[in-house]
């Protein structure tokens, strides 16, 4: 397989009782294995949208999409969920961290829904956990953290899988240089590593610049 993604999307369609919003008009994405892309462009044009539907977590729309070889319309709620869990990693602008757990039980939180007999590994925990320098609030509820921690702990347990897609909405956009660099340095390293398939929506042209490929969105009907 060299395609991991074949996306064509016809339209997006949000509507309401007054009105009706036509979004990613005739857009199409074919991604190889492997590849690192950053998608940039105006705010409202539908970056947020489009991870959502890469991420299996939008269906409604009107167009195809075949991801990891299998058309993606087409699987089952438990397959896409297990295929959520297992081989997509999501790193959402509002991804929320569970304020009664510790934040070393939050990274972890996705290893509990891995099925005994299923064989992908893990990332190193300790791993991930040093490279963005997160150690010493392990111990620590989200609520004793600052904003940049949590973004880098959300961080953390979206890649705890190992995942064959990362998917990341802004993922550096509440974080200082240094924890910027650790960031894209650990997608990096991922990328050349496992291969790993990584989209980054991103206002930052120095993070957008870092990717392999650029795609700008852009309205159009
Ligand atoms: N659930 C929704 N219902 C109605 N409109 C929505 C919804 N989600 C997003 N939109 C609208 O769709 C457009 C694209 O949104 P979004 O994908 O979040 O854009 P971006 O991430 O590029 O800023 C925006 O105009 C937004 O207001
Ligand atoms: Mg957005």
């Amino acid at each position: 397989m060299t395609n991991i993604i074949e996306l064509a999307i016809q339209e997006k369609v949000y509507k309401n009782k007054r009105a009706r919003l036509s979004i990613l008009n005739n857009f199409n994405l074919e991604v190889n294995t492997g590849e690192m892309i950053a998608v940039v462009g105006k705010s409202g044009v539908g970056k947020s949208t489009l991870l959502n539907i890469l991420g299996l977590l939008d269906r409604n729309y009107n167009g195809s999409y075949k991801l990891f070889g299998a058309d993606a319309n087409k699987l089952s709620l438990s397959q896409s969920a297990k295929w959520r869990n297992q081989k997509i990693g999501f790193v959402l602008q509002e991804s929320a961290l569970i304020n009664s757990l510790s934040i070393e039980d939050n990274i972890k939180l996705p290893l509990l829904y891995k099925s005994p007999g299923d064989s992908q590994r893990s990332t190193d925990f300790e791993n991930i956990v040093s490279t963005i320098g997160i150690e010493h609030i392990l111990k620590k509820k989200p609520l004793e953290c600052s904003g940049g921690e949590k973004s880098r702990v959300v961080f953390a347990r979206a890649i705890i899988m190992n995942p064959q897609l990362i998917l990341c909405d802004e993922p550096t956009a509440s974080l200082d240089g240094e924890n910027k660099e650790r960031i894209i340095s650990l997608l990096f390293k991922m990328n050349q590593e496992f291969n790993t398939t990584i989209i980054t929506v991103t206002h930052d042209q120095e993070v957008a610049d870092r990717h392999k490929r650029i795609i700008l969105l852009e309205r159009r009907m």
